[in-house]
């Protein structure tokens, strides 16, 4: 996500707020500003690009003052730009703010501010909550922030300035990180802990719907009745490299926990009425477009194209329309059959991967409609398609992916749901029990996600062997693909997947004493085959983890170890769970092995050569 400080104090507030800005890189953005309290003007210097960038346009003779706010940006509503950059201002100059989140109302407030006279300048949603405290300002910045959080929806971190409260800055959250560190005569403020153990250890971390009026001497905490709250620092004691990574030892991992959240970003705005409604209008598909879809192609590399193989299962077993998954680099050279009334879906978390670029173009060439389900606002793929669905994942920095993965599938049962919906191919009931379990879906990933120590014994047996093989029949043979990428592209260890029914066609051959085997045997319609299945490799001595479902206790008996799924959840939604524990098995077998998981020989994040 975005990254955002604040300083305010006895010192030039510009060094500090370039310091901070730079302890904020990591994270990934494409756009930095700064606001500085100047002595009669807020000064507010921004540009698309690096910090760097920041500096240079700054030049020798920065902004003088004791108070400011600075932000890194990583673009949601409007492409990368000097203008959309933050901090955003009111209709006078004199209110800005930055801001981390997304508010889900901004359509509907602009146009309200719009007709009570306010003139916007940016696509954000952000410069809605500087007008709104401009509008509501009678006096006191922070009861015009208080007054101003409470007509947005939304997730939000932010910090506002107002040209003549020069002595203070006002922060708020919801949904999203951010804290103020306290020094002495000074105070920090950043939605990050890395920008702050620099300066301080003694830190308040707010909690959601407080409000914090920062001073240089003193930081007042309220909730959300506006009530101040006592509450003491805490003193955090990480190094600034593991606050980095959230105290976690690699961004693998810290991106592994933070699905939950991520998950709930992809479905703000989208699954309303806990789920029972999905509005998908942000789309704009015309009733009639949707009704004359008879063909989808969903194209894609990688983990991207793992996601579109549960697509295709999703798309066709709901929609009952014929669905091709095909791998970018091939769709491009295989001359595809694309017809009239074709959708064509392509998946790529960085949005400039150049084979999916090269087939998205190769689609719209050829007169089809392409639907992009990417995490990068302004990347090429979300510039060029003629529909965007944005997965939220936030920034993903190691390279294996892990929750844009997770957040592509999200994206794909939620747009399936949509067309279900849209189209009536489902009954009500049916539809509305659907939207209440992706609706709930964070909560059960939260659940396995807390059953992480289950998986270190298993990856400790794994990191010993050279080659392993995964196993799945229908949705589980999609996840197993997944699940044996992650482990060969950061352990090294030779990882096969297979559909589970064909290894007697010929890889059984390979089945030796010992040779680890993933199973996965949770779409209950073919346990029994997948039992065959796990038979025939115990058999020869293979060395079966399975991952089953609750309620499949039988298989137990049957295989060295076992890992059980929530049975609450329809077999549909499962790839969604199935995934984490396989994502930290390839985690831990690759810490075991000494290799360096975020940053796996001969890859990158982004590939874009053909
Ligand atoms: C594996 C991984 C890659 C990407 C692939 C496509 O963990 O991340 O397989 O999925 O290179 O990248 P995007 O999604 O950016 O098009």
């Amino acid at each position: 996500m975005c990254g955002i400080i604040g300083y305010i104090g006895g010192k030039q507030a510009y060094p500090i707020l370039i310091e901070g800005l730079h302890k904020l890189e990591y994270k990934g953005y494409d756009s930095a500003g700064i606001a500085v309290q100047g002595p009669d003007s807020l000064k507010i210097i921004k540009t698309k690009g690096k910090v760097s960038h920041l500096e240079e346009k700054a030049g020798e003779g920065f902004p003088v003052g004791f108070a400011g706010f600075g932000h890194l940006r990583w673009a949601t509503h409007g492409a990368p730009s000097e203008i959309n950059a933050h901090p955003q201002k009111a209709c006078s100059d004199d209110f800005a703010l930055v801001h981390n989140g997304i508010i889900e109302n901004y359509l509907s407030l602009r146009r309200w501010l719009e007709s009570e006279g306010h003139r916007f300048v940016s696509e954000t949603d952000t410069e809605v909550i500087a007008h709104l405290i401009e509008h509501y300002y009678r006096g006191d910045l922070l009861e015009s922030v208080q007054e101003a959080i409470k007509k947005v929806t939304g997730s939000f971190a932010l910090i506002a300035g107002y040209r003549d409260e020069k002595d203070r800055l006002v922060c708020a959250r919801k949904d999203l990180p951010l804290m103020i560190g306290l020094g002495g005569e000074e105070n920090f403020i950043s939605s990050d802990l890395a920008a702050l153990l620099p300066h301080t250890r003694k830190i308040h971390i707010l909690e959601d719907g407080e409000t914090a009026l920062v001073t240089a001497s003193a930081v007042k905490i309220y909730n959300t009745d506006c009530t101040v709250l006592q509450r003491k620092a805490q003193e955090i004691t990480w190094d600034v490299t593991s606050a980095e990574k959230g105290g976690y030892e690699h961004f693998m991992r810290k991106e592994i926990m933070e699905q939950p959240q991520a998950l709930r970003e992809t479905m703000r705005g989208r699954l309303l009425e806990g789920g029972r409604k999905i509005n998908l209008a942000e789309l704009d598909f015309a009733p009639e477009e949707i009704e004359k879809i008879s063909k989808i192609f969903i194209v894609a590399c990688g983990t991207a194209y793992h996601a579109g193989l549960v697509g295709k299962y999703l798309l066709e077993k709901i929609l009952r329309i014929p669905v091709e998954v095909d791998v970018a680099s091939e769709f491009r050279y295989r001359d595809p059959l694309l017809c009239a009334d074709t959708l064509v879906i392509v998946i790529s978390q960085s949005g400039e991967t150049a084979d999916t670029l090269a087939a998205l173009r190769l689609a719209r060439e050829r007169g089809q409609q392409v639907l992009a389900i990417t995490n990068v606002v302004g990347s090429s793929v979300a510039r060029e398609a003629d529909k965007v669905f944005f997965t939220w994942a936030g920034p993903e920095i190691a390279v294996a992916s892990t929750k844009a993965y997770l957040t592509q599938l999200f994206s794909l049962y939620l747009l399936t749901f949509y067309l279900a919906q849209e189209r009536g191919a489902m009954e009500q009931i049916e539809l509305q029990k659907a939207g209440e379990a992706l609706y709930n879906l964070p909560d059960q990933v939260e659940e396995i996600l807390n059953r992480e120590k289950e998986i270190p014994g298993i990856a400790s047996y794994l990191s010993r062997w050279e080659s392993a093989f995964f196993i799945g029949r229908n949705l589980d043979f999609a996840v197993a693909l997944e699940g044996a990428l992650k482990l060969k592209e950061i352990s090294y260890i030779h990882a096969e997947a297979y559909a589970a029914g064909e290894l007697k066609h010929g890889a059984l051959a390979l089945i030796v004493e010992g040779i680890p085997v993933v199973a996965l045997a949770i779409q209950e319609t073919v346990l029994e085959k997948s039992l065959s299945n796990i038979k025939e490799i115990k058999a020869r001595g293979g060395y079966v983890f399975c991952f089953a479902r609750e309620g499949m206790e039988a298989l137990a008996s049957e295989v060295d170890s076992i890992f059980y799924l929530p049975s609450t959840l329809d077999d549909i939604f499962l790839p969604m769970l199935a995934v984490i524990p396989l994502q930290f098995l390839a985690y831990y077998t690759a810490v075991a092995r000494g290799c360096p998981v975020d940053n796996p020989r001969n890859l990158t994040k982004s590939v874009t050569v053909e």
